[in-house]
């Protein structure tokens, strides 16, 4: 059996793969190794039928007896660790959750359900580094990329509403620490159905100005939104939404890149990503069809009929969150003529958006 060492499993993004990794039996294919950054030697966790003890994530030795590495540390322990253990000689796989080596040479961005073709093609020439897309790309894709592979796109506006474990744990702490402290502000008010709601207003204003929490985030969340994620570019976009076009493409393949551009918003959701699509296609085709190429993309697809009913009820974060399916919805045409179309996809960033296509490439290398 392979030797698969697990790097940053403790973490968020980490403990949802070991979850994954269980419900799908993943562990009785592999011989699991339990990398720590701080608790080297301590008695590996109950996971997964390991035995033995940590090892050290930061030796070179230990990582190089390893036939695959999956890390979920994040960015900066690949940037410390990954060139040196390749310059050690390490000819291994390198499964990994940071945006670090996505746009290298050497390295294929993983989304087996849209790009299958491209990482059998990579593993055909020896390549050695799959790592895991931006959420909303992969979440993209994995909505609508039956109309990318059916060749019908000719550009992607992309207006995003990001939640926000997409920033981490802390991120999501601090969402509902100001939630709490909007409603600790006028709780008494809310009690009496005779309070007058400006007066309830203009507390819940003060609180989010002056007492929700902002060390994470850099802004008040809870009660708003926050229209900036990650850093600023001399362009004028957010490096999230730079990713849009240069990681789509890559995970396509596309020898000419399709345009994908539009404004990246934080939002108070937990962990469902959602984005509002408008798609310029090629030609203009019946809704119809449009309906069966989105479906046919992958299993996951979960279509959701244009019915105010229905939308409200299943493409929302309450109805998404922690599974596996891609919402699809508000798919029609729109007034810019009948080439331009609408679409809303919501999936949950920590699965599709994370964990579950680094699972998936393991798996691909156990075949
Ligand atoms: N960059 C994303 C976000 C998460 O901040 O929502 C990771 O892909």
């Amino acid at each position: 059996m392979k030797k698969v060492g697990l790097v940053g499993w403790r973490g968020m993004v980490g403990s949802v793969l070991m979850q994954r990794m269980q419900e799908e039996k993943d562990f009785d294919l592999i011989e699991p190794v339990f990398f720590t950054t701080s608790q080297a030697g301590q008695p590996a966790p109950q996971i997964g039928g390991a035995t033995g003890s940590l090892k050290d994530a930061k030796s070179i030795d230990d990582l190089k007896a390893m036939d695959i590495i999956i890390s979920c540390q994040g960015g900066d322990y690949t940037t410390e660790m990954f060139g040196p253990l390749r310059a050690a000689g390490w000819q291994g796989y390198w499964i990994d959750a940071a945006s670090t080596l996505r746009m290298q040479e050497d390295a294929v961005i993983v989304l087996d359900p849209v790009n299958e073709h491209v990482i059998q093609g990579a593993l055909g020439r020896g390549v050695k580094n799959y790592i895991g897309g931006n959420c909303t790309n992969s979440i993209m894709l994995m909505g609508v990329g039956g109309l990318f592979k059916a060749g019908l796109v000719e550009w992607v506006s992309s207006m995003t509403y990001q939640a926000a474990s997409g920033g981490g744990a802390n991120h999501m702490r601090e969402l509902l620490k100001g939630m709490g402290v909007v409603y600790g502000a006028v709780a008494d008010e809310l009690a009496t159905p005779a309070s007058a709601i400006l007066e309830i207003d203009r507390k819940v204003a003060q609180a989010i100005r002056s007492d929700v929490p902002t060390e994470h985030f850099g802004a008040p969340l809870a009660g708003g939104l926050i229209p900036w994620i990650d850093k600023q570019l001399e362009n004028g976009q957010s490096k999230e939404e730079w990713k849009g076009q240069a990681e789509v493409n890559k995970i396509l393949g596309n020898a000419s890149p399709i345009p994908v551009d539009g404004l990246c918003v934080r939002i108070g959701a937990m962990r469902c990503h959602s984005l509002a699509l408008t798609i310029k296609l090629k030609q203009d085709l019946p809704l119809a069809e449009i309906e069966s190429l989105i479906k046919s993309g992958n299993p996951w697809v979960k279509w959701v009929p244009n019915d105010r009913e229905v939308t409200v009820r299943e493409l929302t974060p309450a109805s998404i969150t922690g599974g596996l399916q891609i919402g699809v919805g508000r798919v029609r045409k729109l007034n810019m003529g009948p080439q331009y179309l609408s679409a809303f996809v919501i999936g949950d960033q920590l699965l599709w958006g994370a964990a579950e296509p680094l699972r998936r490439m393991l798996r691909i290398l156990l075949d």
